[in-house]
């Protein structure tokens, strides 16, 4: 079996995890919302219409926090229409969806969700067709305590005690053309700056997050940050970040590699806040909200050649040119109907997504120091971990390095590895292995979260552990199939699940072998034996 080295040192960690990393994210788009976490009268509902069965799921990834309520729906979104009596609340067209939003579940049954949840609120300002003083508003109604005219509605409405949303979006994608209000950079960054001064005006100890580009292929990348950041550095605290992954070239080889590619994205979004940092002489230092991101592709293939996807993966290095040269070509989508809760975004994960999705976690992981909040996009149905029919809710191939890698606290270890390597043609020369160690808060427990992406080949993965003396391998779980294309599904919810490996990691002589199955996940967690007789 071919062998990969990895180097860790326990005195020399990335960073420590914000758990706010594992957060996700639910818009009002298709079967989201109605149907997905809200649908009155199914068999699991509970007397506000929350679906036991989703909620059950949600507990169990342990989800820290959850963006709301876009999406590109935020940007003609109307909070107001959303609180108050149920009855009185008007029917709306979604214009970014295409779709009739009832309003039957709002900001306050959002809320209620959330607790329910054992999850925190992001909530979002619609900075597309509203501005300053809808945000301002909604801020007062969500955390301002009573006796002004928002915070005596909230409570009239039954909430006597305010949210206390702790983290704001001030827009969502605001540089893309499909955005409804789409902005130019220093417009936005004027815009933003302006509505952040009212908002902490009124609640000093929001966190706020400011729009960088909605893909790293934008053309205005780059631009984009530095110009809007320039009128908005000194008045937000993350920066937004938005990357969605596929296998668009037809080839698993591309999809497995895409992390490198959140790497690098990452490390541009950094650089880029860290310049103006510099340039402004700023004492603050933004932090990095990847607050969409996933693997996402079968949707948007299932319409079109995938052909003319790998065409222009591998000749069109931004959107621009991919709309001009294919999206534009393309016949043009059945107007949609405008309905309620339609299937929108879909997508059944298989296998070898799961992998890839383990590894844009790692990548997360790997740069906890700056990545303070991540979403994970989105949470139920619309390219999510967890899907429903009326009839019940499963688990997609996803949800498990999403269930394995929440569970982490503590420091994020630095590593080196060295092995084998396999070529991408859209990323280049990729690691086969690549690992994120966690080390516990108290110290005593290891968790290395891996993957091998080779596809013919299992790898063992060779680590001098000596400096962990007296620990044990105390478990080595793997997530494979030996179809890639395995999915679960409503009938078969247990085809692709984790299980103890054949060929479990050991320590010998302070040095861990760790048999890695091809195109799998693994979770080996390592403890200090002490532990166990109660030291
Ligand atoms: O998550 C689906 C959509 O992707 C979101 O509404 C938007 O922000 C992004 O383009």
């Amino acid at each position: 079996m071919e062998k990969a080295v990895l180097y860790l040192d326990k005195h020399f960690p990335a960073g420590r995890i914000d758990r706010r990393l594992f957060g996700s994210f639910l818009e009002h788009l298709g079967r989201a919302v109605y149907q997905g976490i809200y649908q009155p009268g199914q068999a699991s509902a509970d007397e506000h219409g929350f679906r036991r069965d989703t909620l059950d799921l949600v507990r169990e990834l342990q989800v820290p926090i959850v963006r709301y309520p876009g999406g590109n729906f935020l940007s003609a979104y109307n909070w107001e229409d959303t609180v108050g009596p149920r009855e009185a609340r008007p029917r709306r067209t979604d214009p970014a969806w295409s779709s009739i939003e009832t309003n039957e579940f709002g900001l306050n049954e959002f809320m209620d969700w959330c607790r329910a949840a054992g999850t925190e609120p992001m909530m979002a300002v619609n900075l597309g067709t509203r501005g300053v003083d809808a945000a301002k508003n909604v801020l007062e109604y969500c955390n301002f305590p009573g006796g002004t005219y928002y915070s005596d509605l909230r409570r009239s409405h039954g909430w006597e005690k305010p949210h206390g949303v702790k983290v704001w979006c001030l827009g969502n994608e605001m540089d893309g053309p499909w955005q409804i209000g789409q902005k130019k950079a220093w417009e936005y960054g004027h815009l933003a700056s302006q509505t952040a001064r009212v908002m902490r005006a009124i609640d000093p100890d929001i966190e706020l997050v400011a729009c960088g580009s909605s893909t790293a292929t934008m053309s205005s990348f780059g631009s984009w940050e530095l110009e809007m950041l320039e009128e908005c550095y000194d008045d937000v605290d993350h920066l937004s970040m938005h990357a969605y992954y596929g296998k668009f070239t037809g080839d698993s080889r591309d999809l497995l590699a895409c992390p490198v590619e959140m790497d690098r994205f990452i490390n541009a979004g950094v650089a880029m806040c860290d310049a103006m940092q510099a340039k402004k002489r700023s004492r603050r230092r933004l932090s990095i909200a990847f607050d969409e991101w996933n693997v996402n592709y079968h949707f948007r293939m299932s319409r079109s050649n995938p052909a003319d996807w790998r065409e222009w993966y591998l000749t069109s290095p931004t959107f621009e040119q991919f709309r001009e040269k294919f999206l534009d070509a393309l016949p043009k989508d059945p107007p949609y109907a405008w309905e309620t809760a339609p299937h929108r975004l879909e997508d059944v994960y298989t296998l070898e997504d799961a992998v890839a999705f383990g590894g844009l976690l790692i990548s997360l992981l790997r740069h906890c120091d700056r990545v303070h909040i991540a979403c994970q996009a989105q949470l139920v149905n619309v390219i999510a971990p967890i899907l429903t029919t009326d009839r019940g809710a499963w688990r997609q191939t996803i949800f498990y390095p999403y269930l394995h890698a929440a569970a982490c606290t503590g420091s994020v270890l630095q590593t080196r590895v060295q092995g084998p390597r396999f070529e991408s043609r859209v990323y280049g020369e990729v690691d086969c292995i690549d690992c994120a160690p966690v080390l516990s808060p108290d110290e005593r427990t290891l968790t290395l979260l891996v993957v091998n992406r080779d596809l013919e080949n299992p790898i063992e993965l060779e680590c001098d552990l000596r400096q962990f003396e007296g620990w044990q391998v105390e478990s080595h779980l793997v997530l494979n199939h030996e179809d890639l294309l395995a999915a679960n599904t409503e009938q078969a919810p247990e085809t692709v699940t984790p299980r103890a490996a054949q060929m479990p990691a050991r320590l010998e002589g302070g040095v861990l072998h760790a048999p890695l199955e091809k195109h799998s996940w693994n979770v080996i967690r390592i403890r200090d034996a002490a532990t166990e007789r109660g030291n």
